[in-house]
């Protein structure tokens, strides 16, 4: 190349190098290969030059002025991109960055989740049931007619003149011949009376849901909160098939080994009746109500108590919800409190 040509593409080269931003590029491109600029006053010369020597040099210019274009407008670019700045002023880039909030679930809606997971991994079937229910689903066909001393353990809430429309014909019939008053269901227990009617054993069911009492509300007591049934009914069900589908539910649920005591009960719904306690934090907590199921239920629904026994059982699922994540009061879960809420 000729050491014009040479001088010319070193001094270009340097000033695109230190060139300190892409707005300078316009310029350098004007000195070098603008209509005035050096190389293209290089390449009018050309035809004051002998033939072989302009053929040679000309050449030469055009490639130059390729490889300038390409070296400027690259190095433009690259600028133009890469050069963003970060204001100098009130922007600490040192500082934290904002944590940006996720929803998530309720800690009732998890626990719910994880009963249910392990329950149906022992091959139990879900099933949820009506939260208004009739008198004779709640009461009566559990074994609590209307003079029962222990229709006093559920503090019911009534419904005022039901309107007979929310029942279908069959149900309307059928309740001729019982107690047809609605209320809102006090415990899980009537989808027993339900499932039973409609299903023939042997099976093994849970039945999560909400119940609701006409109670004073305190930490441990709500007007309404959710329970979790358990029925177990075959040929031959004991209260040993029982002791292993609780001791196993609890173990996975607190996740290690728990101490367990059963103490007898009454609920008219079984017999015998039991409660059963878990040793946590060194103290015994009752967890579940439970027992065989007492022939007048299998009477009700029209089983043959002498082919058929089961097991039944009711836990609380805002208890488990308390005792596994600590929380000291029931009417938290109900508080709407996001700060509660948040740190589940
Ligand atoms: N339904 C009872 C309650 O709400 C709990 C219960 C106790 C359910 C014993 C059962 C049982 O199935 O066998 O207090």
């Amino acid at each position: 190349m000729s050491s014009e040509l040479e001088k010319l593409k070193r001094k270009c080269e340097e000033e695109v190098k230190n060139s300190p931003n892409a707005e300078s590029f316009n310029g350098i491109r004007i000195k070098y290969l603008g209509r005035k600029g050096e190389l293209t006053k290089i390449l009018r010369s050309l035809k004051d030059l002998p033939f072989e020597e302009r053929k040679k040099i000309g050449q030469q210019a055009n490639i130059l002025k390729k490889e300038l274009e390409d070296l400027i407008s690259g190095k433009e670019k690259e600028l133009s991109t890469s050069n963003f700045q970060f204001p100098t002023s009130n922007f600490d880039i040192t500082k934290p960055g904002k944590k940006i909030s996720r929803g998530h679930f309720h800690p009732l809606t998890k626990i719910d989740e994880e009963v249910r997971q392990i329950f149906t991994s022992m091959n139990f079937s879900v099933v949820e049931g009506p939260e208004a229910e009739t008198e004779f689903y709640n009461f009566d066909a559990l074994n609590i007619p209307s003079n029962h001393p222990a229709r006093d353990v559920w503090d019911t809430l009534w419904i005022k003149n039901p309107k007979s429309e929310i029942l279908n014909p069959k149900q309307i019939s059928k309740l001729k011949f019982q107690n047809s008053k609605l209320l809102l269901r006090a415990h899980t227990s009537p989808m027993q009376i339900r499932y039973m009617e409609n299903h023939n054993p042997p099976f093994q069911i849970i039945v999560p849901g909400r119940v609701f009492r006409y109670e004073a509300t305190d930490a441990s007591h709500e007007i309404n909160f959710y329970q979790v049934e358990g029925l177990m009914v075959g040929p031959a069900v004991t209260l040993a098939n029982f002791k292993f589908v609780v001791e196993e539910f609890f173990q996975r649920f607190f996740g290690r080994q728990v101490e367990f005591r059963y103490k007898p009960s009454y609920f008219p719904f079984v017999e015998p009746g039991l409660e059963v306690e878990v040793k946590l934090g060194g103290k015994w907590l009752e967890v579940m109500g439970a027992g065989m199921v007492h022939r007048k239920v299998f009477d009700a629904v029209r089983y043959n108590p002498g082919q058929v026994q089961g097991f039944a059982f009711g836990m609380g699922l805002d208890r488990l919800a308390m005792l596994k994540y600590n929380v000291p009061d029931i009417r938290l879960f109900y508080s709407g409190d996001l700060r509660f809420i948040k740190q589940f």
